[in-house]
């Protein structure tokens, strides 16, 4: 089987919806692929409990009890690899990582960034693109590397800016989206032989 993990650190809403692609889409019989666990960095996660609900192994891997990001990354990446996982997923995961643990999962490592990148890479994307007067905004799936927020683009999707667009009517708009664009991304390459 191969094994998806997920590493969220909030509402894990991009998660819920791989989960229920993966199990509407029938990614075991189709593809051999499940996903494994949800991974959060903080203990109040509300996606923590939706993964329960479905079954998923749970683990939290609380960031403040580290003094640095690599005794940090080490504890997550053994939590990680416990599943071996053919994907590592990061979902609304809002750590920075190290180049080390990037190049840990070189290739098998997939992002979600809500802008239509190489804009607006980093924080308050939203504020940004309705400051900039953008016309269009979006979401952008993507591998990682070791720079923020760049990496090979796998999907992205385009919402339209209203007038009457505020930094949460902006977002809610573009998370819709991503909730279509990040199972299909992974679908894609779980077709293509991952
Ligand atoms: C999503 O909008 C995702 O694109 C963004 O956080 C939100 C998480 O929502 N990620 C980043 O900003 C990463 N830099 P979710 O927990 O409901 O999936």
């Amino acid at each position: 089987m191969k094994n998806i993990v997920i590493l969220i650190s909030g509402g894990g809403s991009n998660m819920a919806a791989i989960v229920r692609a993966a199990q509407a889409r029938d990614w075991r019989g189709r593809y051999g692929a499940q996903v494994a666990a949800v991974i959060s960095n903080r203990a109040d996660a509300g996606g923590l409990v939706f993964a329960g609900e479905r079954r998923i192994a749970t683990e939290v891997v609380d960031h403040k009890r580290f003094d640095s990001r690599e005794s940090f990354e080490a504890e997550l990446a053994a939590a990680i690899d416990r599943h071996q996982p053919a994907l590592l997923v990061l979902a609304g995961f809002m750590r920075i990582l190290t180049p080390g643990f990037v190049a840990r999962y070189a290739g098998r490592l997939l992002n979600i960034h809500p802008s239509l990148l190489p804009a607006f890479p980093g924080l308050h994307t939203h504020r940004r693109a309705l400051e900039a007067g953008c016309r269009f905004a979006g979401a952008t799936v993507h591998q990682v590397t070791a720079e923020l927020d760049h990496g090979p683009i796998l999907e992205q999707a385009v919402v339209p800016v209203l007038s009457q667009d505020t930094e949460e009517t902006l977002a809610a708009r573009v998370l819709t989206q991503e909730h279509v664009i990040y199972p299909r991304a992974i679908e894609g390459l779980l077709r293509s032989g991952l």
